[in-house]
């Protein structure tokens, strides 16, 4: 399939002969590879009479190579995949087969993306990024700490880096242009957090994405915004240089140390929220994180620290107050 995707991503029309030919198979058999790639993709590949096929919109296709190549000496073991149910599952399953570590996954779409609490990240074929880093944690609970604020303020960088001026954080993992989301991260944890440990950083980033009836919230991606295609190879490699940068930190000096540019990218500081925990809602202002990563909200007269997994936060329209 990586073959035919690679000879039709240029957009261009391609004769089924000439297709034939650098695939070594019959014209008749190209034709059932193209209906198979359609039918695993959701790309559309328009056929004209006497020109041959070609993709509706050519593709930036992942690039093992170069992705293995650009990250120079730091020795990331990268694995890419046409197709996966979901980047960090396969992820947890290769830090299970006692892979080198650390190691990246990413892959043109996923079956079964997932995000917080089981929900769906719609994840179409070689549009967006979906990208999971597995590490392996042996300082105890302190590494972990506020490490998930902490990808989401690489994130951040990256994409300002990269024309999103707009991008900051909703506490704890998304990342939104305005009221729009754009990115989310998922971190797993496998073993025993107060031994050795091992964690999945699980970032899906909309790159390319401009329609989707699939998302059910107010979304943006990085061309949306940024008013240009991009290569998802620039953006993982970007991603991954800044989490080089930032995990490095983050295990020297903690999160107490990122606390204050946390706070400054996020996009809900000051604001009145509501925290829903399971049927619980809990209203009040947000002050910011503690140095764990916890929501810091003043409720009454009071800061309470909130953290766990169960958490979403929603803002107040200011006729609610
Ligand atoms: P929270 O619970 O923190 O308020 P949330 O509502 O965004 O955040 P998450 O579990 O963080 O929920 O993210 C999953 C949700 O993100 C899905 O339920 C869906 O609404 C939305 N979503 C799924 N895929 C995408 C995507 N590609 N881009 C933007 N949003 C998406
Ligand atoms: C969220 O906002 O709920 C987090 C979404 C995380 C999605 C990414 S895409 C790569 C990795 N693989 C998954 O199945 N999920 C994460």
């Amino acid at each position: 399939m990586r073959t035919l995707l690679k000879l039709l991503s240029d957009g261009e029309f391609h004769s089924g002969e000439d297709l034939g030919d650098k695939l070594g198979v019959s014209r008749s058999a190209v034709w059932k590879k193209l209906q198979q790639l359609e039918s695993e993709t959701g790309l559309e590949i328009h056929k004209v009479r006497g020109r041959g096929y070609r993709l509706a919109n050519p593709l930036f296709l992942l690039d093992q190579r170069w992705l293995q190549e650009s990250q120079g000496d730091a020795g990331w073991s990268i694995h890419v995949y046409d197709t996966i149910d979901s980047t960090n599952a396969e992820a947890m399953r290769l830090v299970a087969q006692e892979g080198s570590l650390p190691l990246l996954v990413t892959a043109e779409q996923q079956t079964a993306g997932r995000g917080r609490r089981g929900r769906k990240w719609v994840s179409p074929f070689a549009e967006n990024l979906y990208y999971s880093l597995a590490l392996r944690i042996d300082g105890g609970m302190r590494q972990l700490e506020g490490l998930s604020l902490l990808v989401g303020l690489a994130v951040v960088k990256m994409l300002r880096e990269m024309g999103v001026e707009g991008a900051g954080l909703k506490w704890p993992n998304d990342i939104l242009v305005g009221r729009r989301k754009l990115a989310g991260v998922l971190l797993e944890l496998t073993g025993d957090p107060a031994d050795v440990c091992h964690v999945v950083i699980g970032i899906g980033i909309n790159v390319n994405m401009r329609a989707s009836e699939e998302v059910d919230q107010s979304w943006t991606s990085m061309t949306l915004e940024a008013g240009v295609a991009l290569d998802r190879n620039q953006v993982a490699a970007r991603l991954s240089a800044y989490l080089k940068e930032y995990l490095a930190a983050h295990r020297q000096q903690g999160f107490s140390a990122f606390r204050a540019e946390w706070e400054l990218n996020h996009l809900w500081q000051n604001q009145p929220v509501t925290l829903l925990a399971g049927s619980n809602a809990i209203e009040g202002v947000v002050i910011g994180v503690d140095t764990v990563g916890a929501l810091r909200l003043r409720v009454g007269d009071q800061v309470i620290a909130y953290s766990g997994g169960e958490l979403s936060l929603r803002l107040r329209e200011q006729s609610e107050l």
